[in-house]
């Protein structure tokens, strides 16, 4: 059988990290992307897996990246555009190098990997793109919440407009939309225990299924929340 390739940005820690682990479970080749690949000693998947250099700031990265995976497996099934990070200052408080750098890591820099993979993703028939997004893509909850929401609503789109570019091309693109995850970024945001917060094992069971589904299954969003909200 067909081993299948998916690489995963920002795959050291985080929700990033329980993906790697869950896909490897589950047969996949892994090629992880971080930005101090040497500290991670002992990578899901073993000597199988490749772990690159990738920082979203450099916009060489993820071309770099893509080319040392299909060098590796000669194949790219799956992009996991994971790597993100918040600032939490509202919209009038930010300043012009804040909005660049969110957009920078969390909207161009996933599109550079997508572009990068995209001969690879098309040639099956059956790529599959997953962005890790936010409930900060559907809704601003707060006002500390716009800045990093204002990224996540044009990665939300973006993830639509993959979907819409690859779709005759058998690609199909699901943007993961989560409330508080119990990671670094969330722990440093909220006074809410981690154990009432939505786990990275639970996203990466999702993301699992999400790549298995086949073309005629595919969902373009998935909203998920550990508590009550009027729309999500
Ligand atoms: N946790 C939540 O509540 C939550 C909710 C909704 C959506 N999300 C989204 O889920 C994704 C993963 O978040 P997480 O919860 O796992 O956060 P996290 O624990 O803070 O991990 C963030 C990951 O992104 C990487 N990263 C940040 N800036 C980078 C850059 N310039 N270049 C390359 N990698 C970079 C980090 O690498 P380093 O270790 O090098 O910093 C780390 O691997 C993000 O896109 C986030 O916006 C998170």
């Amino acid at each position: 059988m067909v081993e299948r390739v998916a690489m995963i940005s920002g795959a050291n820690r985080g929700i990033g990290a329980a993906i790697a682990a869950h896909l490897a479970e589950r047969g996949w080749r892994l090629s992880l992307g971080m930005r101090k690949p040497q500290d991670l000693t002992a990578p899901p998947g073993g000597p199988a897996t490749l772990v690159s250099r990738h920082d979203a700031e450099d916009i060489a990265s993820e071309a770099a990246w893509a080319g040392r995976t299909v060098e590796r497996f000669g194949r790219i099934d799956a992009v996991i555009a994971n790597a993100g990070m918040m600032i939490p200052k509202t919209v009038i408080e930010a300043d012009d190098g804040d909005l660049d750098l969110l957009f920078q890591v969390n909207v161009r820099s996933p599109l550079r990997l997508v572009k990068a993979a995209w001969p690879f993703l098309t040639r099956s028939g059956q790529g599959r793109v997953v962005t890790l997004v936010s409930l900060s893509g559907k809704r601003v909850k707060s006002a500390r919440s716009g800045l990093y929401a204002t990224s996540k609503f044009a990665a939300l789109a973006m993830t639509h407009a993959i979907r819409q570019a690859g779709w005759d091309l058998g690609v199909r693109t699901t943007a993961i939309c989560p409330g508080f995850v119990a990671t670094d970024m969330a722990i440093g945001l909220t006074e809410r225990a981690p154990e009432d917060m939505t786990q990275a094992s639970d996203i990466a069971r999702l993301v699992g299924i999400v790549l298995d589904l086949p073309n005629t299954a595919s969902i373009a969003e998935i909203p998920i929340n550990s508590t009550l909200e009027e729309m999500v």
